[in-house]
């Protein structure tokens, strides 16, 4: 090796600050165990099991027929974009021109888009934590630091105004906020919102990322808002960040929007000219389909998530030493093993955080789900129920077993 190699690492700086994602690497772990030929209930990866509606699937296959397979605008497509600038003004009451749509693959390069587009070394980003792993390490590699704020068990594990107002410092750039939150299932009420915005509204330099990637998924009637709405002067420095992905189970086709004002937008646009390109030009006519099709899907689907929901929060309720909350949406829980800290599993382990606990419950039971400290939060982790009854059945009495086997 030479000099010059041994001096200089190969990973980047800005890379060396990032680690890998720890839901991927959770799944990643149960499918190792399963090919093994161990029985393995994954509860970790954050998808739904529905398939996408044949409606879509439909479009996208005459998009290829119609031969619709060429570049498109580097921040998608005018039909798309006027899709969603539809979808705004009749579900969110929210009015964006077409040039004020940046269309990418997937929510995930929608928030790191606008983050690149943005940060300059020292910005500072708040972060309501527990929060989605990838919003730190996007943060970190766009060249911003983190600020981390922590909302409690108490308050369904959401910002309060005051902890809000006090992080925020002269670098302050961006606040994100997520609701329905992965990983909590807890989502703002308008009220909430509004108590936020009273306090961004004295902080005018502050911009705000909404990530509502899971507002379809949310049950007991809740009324879902976002924060443009309810406050309609913080419009012009809010992003509004959504996708298809969750709510028309389609992940896998790597569509994901946000509206925002048109500077913003501009600024996101040049990022992705000169990276990614558009997004593929099937998935958007899919992506169309979804957003101007038949929502009739939304609702058997959503009621089958509550029912799951409401499986999970009462098994893991009668779980030894585990308290689990009961969230608005999404398809996680995030449930507290507080109760457990201290104990000793039958192999000997003692169970002395929450990576200790889910990596036992794993040996012992083949039960995956993703440590708090993961998502910023301890003691808890993540059960993602997205799949079936039946399966949650299965893996909520293994976890109950392994609960009752701690001395
Ligand atoms: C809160 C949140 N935002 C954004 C995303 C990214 O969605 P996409 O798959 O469209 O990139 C996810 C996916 O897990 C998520 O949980």
């Amino acid at each position: 090796m030479s000099s010059l190699q041994s001096a200089a690492p190969l990973q980047s700086r800005a890379l060396a600050r990032v680690k890998p994602s720890a839901t991927i690497a959770v799944s990643a772990k149960a499918r190792e165990l399963a090919a093994a030929g161990r029985d393995v209930i994954g509860l970790g990866a954050g998808e739904p099991d529905f398939d996408t509606p044949d409606n879509i699937k439909a479009a996208a296959i005459q998009a290829i027929q119609d031969g619709h397979t060429k570049y498109t605008d580097a921040d998608g497509m005018p039909a798309l974009k006027k899709a969603i600038a539809d979808k705004f003004a009749r579900e969110n009451g929210l009015t964006y021109a077409v040039n004020q749509i940046h269309v990418a693959s997937g929510g995930k390069p929608v928030i790191y888009n606008a983050l690149l587009a943005t940060l300059n070394p020292g910005d500072e980003v708040i972060i309501p934590a527990p929060y989605w792993v990838s919003y730190p390490d996007m943060t970190l590699l766009a060249g911003g630091e983190p600020v981390f704020v922590t909302g409690e068990e108490v308050d369904g594990f959401k910002l309060r105004p005051e902890v809000l107002d006090a992080a925020i410092t002269p670098r302050t750039k961006w606040l994100i906020l997520n609701s329905p939150s992965n990983p909590t299932g807890a989502a703002y009420t308008r009220d909430e919102l509004i108590a936020l915005a009273d306090v961004l509204r004295r902080h005018p330099h502050v911009w705000i990322l909404t990530d509502d990637m899971y507002e379809h998924l949310v049950f007991d009637a809740f009324e879902y808002t976002t924060i443009a709405q309810v406050a309609p002067d913080l419009y012009d420095r809010t992003l509004t960040v959504n996708g298809v992905s969750k709510a028309y189970a389609m992940t896998g086709w790597r569509i994901g929007y946000a509206g925002g004002p048109k500077a913003l937008i501009d600024l996101m646009r040049k990022v992705a000219s000169q990276t990614t390109s558009n997004p593929s030009s099937i998935s958007q006519y899919a992506a169309v389909e979804a957003l101007n099709g038949t929502q009739a899907f939304l609702k058997p689907r959503n009621d089958a998530f509550q029912a799951r929901r409401d499986l999970v929060v009462s098994m893991l309720n009668q779980a030894t030493g585990i308290r689990c909350a009961n969230p608005e949406g999404a398809f996680y829980v995030y449930p507290s093993v507080e109760g457990l800290i201290g104990k000793t599993a039958p192999d000997g382990t003692v169970i002395t955080d929450d990576d200790v606990f889910t990596t036992a419950l794993l040996e012992a039971e083949g039960v995956a789900v993703v440590q708090g400290s993961a998502f910023g939060l301890s003691p808890y982790f993540r059960v993602s129920y997205a799949t079936s009854e039946a399966i949650l059945e299965e893996a909520c009495s293994r976890i109950q077993r392994f609960a009752a086997s701690l001395r």
